[in-house]
């Protein structure tokens, strides 16, 4: 859908609130690319491939981009018309043409069908009933998405993407990461990235306006504003989740999942961060602690290091390391993970510079070399530290 940006959403309707909003729309309207297509177009990994799935295609936006990097594209839609104009996109834009095809879901591809990549913009709106095709996806609740989720795993080729925007439920009593994670099919690990929260309310006026609704009959608006959140009571919802979800097929027997809440501005395009998250969980997940300390990691291009504290103050009060590259993150380490970070350059194994740290804090090395593989492991997950092979 339009509206949902990679963060905030300042601009229902995918462009401006008058320009964007559609008014009284056929319901197989296509919207053309919007900032959500953007964003998906920008976290996807762009790795040579074989072929690429882009579900949901609309104008062909993801298709057009897969064309870059893959053999071959298919693009699928339940709306035929979206698929004539993912074609002329294609043609217009003088690439190979897709292989297109009708039909909900998964429908359209066969069993024994694997793909390298599956992207999908899909049509996450949470609403009650199907009213705007390319939006809303008339399964009850976040069940579009998590069905589209969870029968990727099995149209993935070993070491396959599949990359989706989405929105989820925040359901009274449950955790939202918990039912995230149910989400996530057997044979993958996962990253999943809330990007932002909307109560009940917001979500309900965004998609309202989306729809062009404020501008028509207030009576009317007023019944849909209420069908809307009765559909939310009824399910229990308070609030709803926006953010991207990639899973790649690893087929390990202990995947990694991640979930996570990063609402602050990224450095787009993300796809290398994205692959590059998923080879450092790899390589954790292949290293015990006494092989961590046998390895060597260099500290991520252009980290800094910011201290907080009285000005004039011996020791600052702590100590934050800050990426200016990729997910922009930032965490506050200890004397030794800052130290850590400092002396990462590639060189040394973990465990020599630890060796070292604690000569000059007067530390015991053992118990430095026992305490410490969780923060660099920390580090590495989140990319200020990079494994060297
Ligand atoms: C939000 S649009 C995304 C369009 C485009 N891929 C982009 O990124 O801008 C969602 C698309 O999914 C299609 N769609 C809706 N329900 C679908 C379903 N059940 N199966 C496949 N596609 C569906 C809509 O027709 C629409 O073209």
């Amino acid at each position: 859908p339009g509206p949902a940006l990679g963060k905030t959403v300042p601009h229902p309707g995918g462009g401006s609130g008058g320009r964007g909003a559609i008014g009284r729309a056929r319901e197989d309207v296509d919207r053309g690319a919007g900032g959500a297509s953007t964003t998906l177009a920008g976290i996807t990994v762009r790795t040579p491939v074989a072929s690429v799935l882009d579900l949901g295609t609309g104008s062909g936006i993801q298709a057009l981009h897969a064309t870059r990097h893959a053999t071959r594209v298919t693009a699928t839609d339940v709306n035929p018309r979206a698929l004539h104009i993912a074609a002329l996109t294609l043609a217009l834009s003088g690439v190979p043409a897709a292989d297109l095809r009708e039909g909900s879901l998964f429908a359209p591809v066969r069993a024994d069908e694997k793909y390298d990549l599956i992207v999908s913009n899909p049509p996450f709106v949470i609403s009650p009933g199907a009213r705007l095709t390319y939006r809303d996806g008339g399964m009850g609740g976040d069940d579009l998405c998590r069905t589209l989720v969870q029968e990727a795993g099995e149209r993935l080729g070993e070491g396959g993407f599949a990359q989706f925007l989405a929105n989820w439920q925040h359901v009274e009593g449950e955790d939202w990461q918990d039912r995230l994670r149910s989400w996530v099919p057997r044979g993958c690990d996962a990253w999943i990235v809330q990007r932002e929260v909307q109560d009940v309310n917001q979500y309900t006026e965004l998609w309202l306006r989306d729809a062009g609704d404020h501008r028509g009959d207030t009576a009317e608006y007023r019944a849909r504003y209420d069908a809307w959140l009765d559909e939310f009571e009824a399910r229990g919802v308070r609030a709803v989740g926006f953010g991207w979800i990639t899973l790649r097929r690893s087929g390990s027997d202990r995947p990694s999942v991640t979930v996570e809440e990063w609402s602050h501005p990224v450095e787009q395009p993300l796809g290398d961060t994205v692959r590059a998250h998923f080879e450092r969980l790899d390589h954790l997940r292949t290293h015990d602690d006494a092989a961590l300390l046998e390895a060597r990691f260099r500290l991520a291009a252009e980290v800094v290091q910011e201290q907080v504290g009285l000005p004039g103050a011996e020791d600052p009060e702590h100590v934050v390391l800050r990426q200016n590259r990729g997910m922009r993150r930032a965490t506050r380490v200890d004397t030794i993970g800052a130290g850590f970070a400092g002396v990462s350059d590639g060189t040394m194994s973990a465990g020599r510079i630890l060796d070292a740290i604690a000569q000059l804090l007067g530390e015991d090395p053992v118990l430095l070399r026992d305490r410490t593989p969780a923060q660099i492991r920390l580090l590495v997950e989140q990319g200020f530290l990079e494994p060297v092979k």
